[in-house]
């Protein structure tokens, strides 16, 4: 297999516990905790310590994995009360971003699994047993995330320009899911062979684009230019913009496409400007239990985050809006870029193809 690029690591499993890059901090501070207690995970999720889809998914596998770890449970049956708490608690930090349900419910099928392979062992072995059973399937899911990357990496090159510009929104990177990026790797395989400039939103209010973005593409030297998110009209308009290219946090069955707040306004202008925008996200973020976007639970944030930039208020004290996703329209969407494969309309069809067969839990409950 070809060498996987390297990028920062945002979040790894250690022997002292789960170690995560404080995302909040950057690009400021490059600081690294180390959490010892499933409930510290599930905060970290929950503050953005740790985001973007795919890796708040390894997250919350992890913070499975090291609740088990942790737990003074003695025997199989002990655990097994304590598992469905664990869970609970790590699904109610963010409820939009469906790979953290998929990470969990996978966790939680893996223990059934655990429980069943090792009924005949005595305990405490039969404990123990699962234990590193439920630390490997964490760690699976990890492995798993990277090499989805670099295959949406190697299919979405193939889709964008042989050079020129490309634009993109929020942060879809290797901090986002702890492998080259689903967005970003798309960007960062192309970049390797051809010559590219990404245009990058800052993202308000939280600035994913301003702070991660443009650091990730800083840091491997991929030329970029940071613009505010009211210009990205006139560069979709003048800028001679190849390609959008966006990632997801949930995409439901008809291709309707949940991603930052923001990502639908470039899609309207997008198209007005006849340039294709495309979708790059694992399968796990396809949620083909909801039939279109309409249903895809908006996670509304503090006002706080739209009034305050890091704690310095810029607003009088006045109510404020912070949806922090929206949902772009299928018949917007050029092409969903997956590890499995490019899904193109009707996504009805070609998703359920790649993405198939239905999960049952959705994060709806
Ligand atoms: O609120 P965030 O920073 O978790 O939102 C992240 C995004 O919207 C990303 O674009 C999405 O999760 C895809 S990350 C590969």
């Amino acid at each position: 297999m070809e060498k996987m690029l390297a990028t920062v690591e945002p979040i790894q499993w250690t022997e002292a516990g789960v170690v995560m890059l404080d995302q909040r901090l950057l690009p400021g501070e490059l600081i690294y905790h180390t959490y010892t207690d499933y409930r510290e995970v599930a905060a970290a999720i929950r503050d953005m310590v740790i985001r973007g889809a795919p890796a708040i998914g390894v997250a919350a596998a992890m913070g499975m994995a090291l609740g088990a770890e942790r737990s003074a449970a003695r025997t199989a049956e002990e655990m097994g009360a304590e598992v469905p708490a664990i869970a609970d608690t790590l699904a109610k930090t963010r409820p939009t971003a469906v790979d953290l349900f998929w990470a969990l419910d996978r966790m939680r099928r893996h223990f059934e699994a655990l429980l069943a392979e090792t009924s005949g062992i005595k305990e405490p072995e039969r404990v123990d047993r699962i234990r590193r059973g439920l630390v490997e399937e964490a760690l699976a899911i990890h492995r798993e995330r990277r090499e989805a990357d670099e295959e949406i990496g190697r299919l979405g090159a193939a889709l964008l320009p042989a050079g020129g510009r490309v634009m993109t929104q929020c942060n879809a990177g290797a901090l986002a899911t702890g492998g080259i990026g689903t967005a970003l790797g798309v960007i960062r395989m192309a970049a390797r062979d051809r010559p590219l400039e990404v245009l990058v939103p800052e993202t308000r209010p939280y600035l994913q684009g301003a702070r991660l973005t443009a650091w990730e593409l800083q840091q491997e030297g991929i030329p970029l230019t940071l613009i505010t998110d009211n210009m990205v009209g006139h560069f979709l308009k003048t800028g001679h913009v190849g390609a959008v290219v966006v990632g997801a946090d949930r995409i439901a069955a008809n291709g309707d496409t949940a991603n930052k707040i923001g990502t639908y306004q470039i899609a309207v202008l997008a198209r007005e400007h006849e340039v294709p925008f495309y979708v790059a996200a694992p399968v796990s973020t396809i949620d083909l239990t909801l039939a279109s976007g309409e249903t895809i639970p908006i996670e509304q944030r503090s006002a706080e985050e739209v009034t305050h930039i890091r704690g310095v208020r810029i607003a009088p004290d006045v109510p404020a809006a912070h949806p922090a996703f929206d949902v772009t329209p299928h018949r917007l969407i050029a092409a969903i870029i997956t590890e499995r494969g490019v899904a193109r309309a009707p996504y009805e069809e070609s998703l359920r193809q790649l993405a198939g067969p239905a999960r049952t839990k959705s994060g709806k409950d």
